[in-house]
């Protein structure tokens, strides 16, 4: 399973590269707002410092908007994903921006259906975002088993399912079992799944037997 940070903290963006564990990076308008930057030195910036794809997401609501807006998004850098939302007017962007050659990630998707129309919209990924299903007391994650089961029934959809809005180690485990190709992940998160209480005690433990031996290794 490939991992993506889902955030436009270029500082955090930096120090997981550095660990090789990142194969890209999400953004959204919310993510960018909380930089207090501009977008194309946002994306730019974090597209030199990952060589994975990261995805850039439009504001513009109608076709031909989305369409001019990706356009200049994906010129930023090559490893730009245009990100549109899973409206009638987001696939028919999807289309045309992978036509032109343009990579697009289908977001917002909270159902199979959605999912159904972005593979066929040849979307490079699609995006359902199982923590805001969660919220509402639905199972986020029986919408990615769906798309699943649907994406291996017809050889013809190539589209990658990317795992979002996860919040907790539990959510990545979940989606990586289910055959998420990419979960988009908080970095706090990230760093969380390597935690384990009996790990740190199990470390504790041959710690303070080996400091009684007086050894060192070499
Ligand atoms: C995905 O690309 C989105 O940026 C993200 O996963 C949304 O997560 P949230 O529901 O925690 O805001």
């Amino acid at each position: 399973m490939k991992f993506f940070a889902d955030t436009a903290d270029i500082s955090e963006i930096r120090e997981l590269a550095a660990t090789g564990f990142l194969d890209g990076v999400t953004t959204n308008p919310s993510l960018i707002a909380r930089t207090g930057r501009p977008i194309r030195d946002v994306i730019e910036e974090i597209c030199q410092a990952i060589e994975g794809p990261v995805s850039a997401e439009v504001t513009a609501t109608d076709f031909e908007g989305m369409v001019a807006e990706g356009e200049r998004l994906a010129d930023i850098a090559a490893n730009v994903a245009v990100k549109v939302p899973s409206t009638w007017d987001g696939f028919k962007a999807c289309r045309t921006l992978r036509q032109r050659g343009r990579k697009v990630n289908v977001t917002l998707c909270f159902s199979a259906n959605q999912a159904l129309l972005a593979a066929k919209a040849g979307a490079t990924y699609i995006s359902p975002f199982v923590g805001r299903l969660d919220d509402l007391g639905l199972d986020g994650m029986e919408v990615i088993r769906e798309i699943r089961r649907i994406y291996d029934n017809y050889e013809s959809l190539s589209t990658e399912i990317l795992a979002s809005s996860i919040r907790t180690p539990l959510h990545v485990k979940r989606a990586a079992v289910a055959g998420a190709d990419v979960a988009t992940v908080p970095p706090a998160v990230l760093k969380n799944l390597a935690r384990h209480p009996l790990t740190d005690k199990g470390l504790d433990t041959f710690l303070a037997e080996w400091r009684k031996t007086g050894q060192a290794i070499f």
